[in-house]
């Protein structure tokens, strides 16, 4: 049994009413100490994109300083990210434009975190390269464990006006290299601002919550944003069938 940790969009340097960007770091600081503090271990800590709002190298500083943890943090960029800052700063690496793919081998699963951003656009599309890598990758290695794959945008619709026209573009490539590995537990991503859960290819999509604001349903009225909601995280328990269970958590902003 796995007990894997999610939480996306921090969006650190996010100024919110001339605060400096304050209160993203507060809320994203306050998630990371929930888990922190928990007396259990989790396998790992999963945050599914836009780490920094404007994708500037000292985002990228505080970024690295805020998601340090005890826990093992496995991260992909979103829309709000830029490669090579991201690559330097984050991961010690020289500076690139190619999509940012790892995999992570845990002792229990195989967790591929995929780069979906298009640069200088909102919406997102696994390239070409990058499905061929997860295939390979997917088929290679320790195919008796279970697979995870995380990316930013969510690749279907969710009836969220604010998100749906920048999704995940291409889908149906993604839906057939998933489909020819059946060790795919389930997908994780961002980019929604909320928790909500649907499928994709016959298997669970997740959508972590918003750290920093949660975009809301049309029936919820407003603007279609909301900055008054508190910060939010996802706990999923992946089980000995590779079924998926998610378990949703409010922390406090303050
Ligand atoms: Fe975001
Ligand atoms: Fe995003």
């Amino acid at each position: 049994m796995l007990t894997i940790a999610h939480l996306s969009d921090i969006h650190l340097g996010q100024v919110h009413l001339g605060d400096g960007g304050e209160r993203a770091r507060r809320r994203s600081e306050r998630v990371m100490a929930y888990l922190d503090a928990l007396p259990g271990p989790l396998d790992a800590v999963l945050v599914t994109g836009d780490l920094a709002d404007h994708g500037l190298a000292e985002e990228y500083r505080q970024v690295a300083k805020v998601l340090s943890s005890r826990h093992p943090v496995l991260t992909c960029p979103g829309n709000h990210d830029r490669r090579s800052p991201y690559r330097e700063v984050l991961l010690g690496e020289a500076p690139g434009e190619e999509p940012v793919n790892r995999l992570h081998r845990l002792p229990g699963a195989d967790v591929l975190m995929l780069d979906s951003s298009i640069p200088k656009q909102d919406d997102g599309l696994l390239d070409d390269g990058t499905l061929d890598w997860l295939d390979a990758e997917l088929a290679s290695g320790r195919t008796q464990l279970p697979a995870l794959v995380a990316f930013h945008h969510p690749p279907v619709e969710l009836h969220l006006p604010y998100v749906d026209p920048i999704r995940q573009f291409g889908a149906v490539r993604l839906a057939r290299v998933l489909r020819r590995h059946p060790r795919v537990a389930a997908l994780f991503c961002g980019h929604a601002h909320t928790p909500a859960a649907t499928t994709f290819a016959g298997l669970p999509l997740l959508v972590a919550p918003g750290v920093v604001s949660t975009v809301t349903l049309p029936c919820e009225g407003g603007r279609g944003i909301s900055f008054d909601h508190p910060p939010m995280l996802a706990l999923h328990v992946i089980d000995g069938d590779r079924r998926t269970t998610t378990h949703y958590r409010v922390v406090s902003p303050a």
